[in-house]
């Protein structure tokens, strides 16, 4: 064997092996982010989700209420629920709607913080591999863009879950519309990783919150209703693991319901830009509260205590909602 000949094939072995490594621990854990409590151990934050259209259908609005609260409540970061940029997400790394959506309308100084963002069906239209890209934060340092991460941030641990890629409809009947699989197809192999990784960091997770968001619907009464996929699939695994909130947004509203078998909330906050689509189900079981225009949502936690609030276009509070949890003693 000659040398060059077998420093070739050394040099493909070991790629082969960094390769499968890496495969190997890519799909057994999620990537994970960790963000501190304030001083006196509290965390308050901000959700909003669809929302990324120049500025228009209130998006300037909104985000001018979201810096007021936002200042109010001295907010650690925003949780994007996904559709980011409309109408198909970015057409790559160097798109102006990047900075046209979202540097130049979330400007006020408590929106300057981590935006913890997934995509939503709409970003997977566009080049969803440049939109979960770290490049971006090259001109916006704010945006972390991820398919599925887990945010601990001490009294919570919040786990991001790219719901799209369960939706068999975007696969199967696309209509006009395409969609970015690249880095995701196969589906069956893609989601059975993403649910497997989910619960083993369910699993390690000993926070005493546990919050899952994901951009599509479980529970609503809005246009798209329920998203039978993650019914299926994903609300067993929160409901096992003792999930206290679903957090979404597709549907271009506010919202809470709840279950009647589980103590799981699901808070739509879809309702950053485009809203008033006055299409709503009948069926309202479970339903705390639904709002058809844009607003935005904020949750602030203690140990024991969290408090959810909805807003409107002019800063009204619309509903409140609070959870608490027994101090458990060690002994
Ligand atoms: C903007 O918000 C106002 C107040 O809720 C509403 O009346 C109006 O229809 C909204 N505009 C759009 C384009 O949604
Ligand atoms: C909810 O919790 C907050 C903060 O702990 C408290 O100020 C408020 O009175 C509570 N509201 C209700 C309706 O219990």
């Amino acid at each position: 064997m000659n040398n060059s000949f077998y420093c070739k094939s050394m040099a493909l072995f070991l790629l082969s092996a960094t390769l499968s490594l890496c495969f190997i621990s890519s799909s057994a854990e999620l990537q994970r982010l960790e963000h501190p409590v304030n001083e006196d151990g509290s965390l308050s934050f901000l959700v909003v989700g669809d929302w990324g259209r120049r500025g228009d259908y209130n998006q300037t609005n909104i985000a001018y209420q979201m810096g007021r609260i936002g200042e109010k409540l001295d907010i650690s970061f925003v949780i994007s629920t996904g559709d980011n940029f409309y109408e198909n997400g970015l057409t790559g790394l160097e798109d102006p709607e990047f900075e046209e959506s979202f540097t130049n309308i979330y400007t006020a100084t408590s929106l300057q913080k981590p935006w913890y963002s997934v995509l939503g069906n709409h970003d997977y239209r566009g080049d969803a591999v440049a939109q979960v890209s770290p490049v971006l934060r090259k001109i916006d340092s704010r945006w972390i863009c991820m398919r599925s991460f887990v945010l601990n941030a001490e009294i919570a641990e919040i786990f991001f879950i790219d719901t799209t890629p369960f939706v068999e409809k975007y696969w199967t009947h696309p209509k006009d519309d395409t969609y970015d699989w690249r880095d995701v197809a196969p589906r069956n192999e893609y989601i059975a990783n993403v649910l497997k990784d989910l619960e083993s960091a369910l699993t390690e997770s000993s926070a005493k919150w546990k919050f899952v968001v994901g951009h599509h619907t479980i529970r609503s009464i809005g246009y798209h209703g329920e998203t039978k996929e993650l019914v299926t699939l994903l609300l067993p695994i929160l409901k096992a693991y003792n999930v206290d909130l679903y957090i979404n947004g597709h549907d271009h509203c506010l919202e809470h319901m709840s279950d009647a078998d589980s103590p799981i909330q699901f808070l739509t906050s879809g309702a950053g830009s485009k809203a008033w689509r006055g299409d709503i189900k009948n069926d309202h079981t479970g339903l705390h509260f639904y709002y058809d225009g844009q607003g935005f949502m904020t949750l602030q936690l203690t140990q024991t205590d969290a408090e959810i609030l909805f807003y409107d276009i002019s800063g009204n509070i619309l509903h409140k909602l609070n959870l608490s949890k027994e101090l458990y003693s060690t002994m």
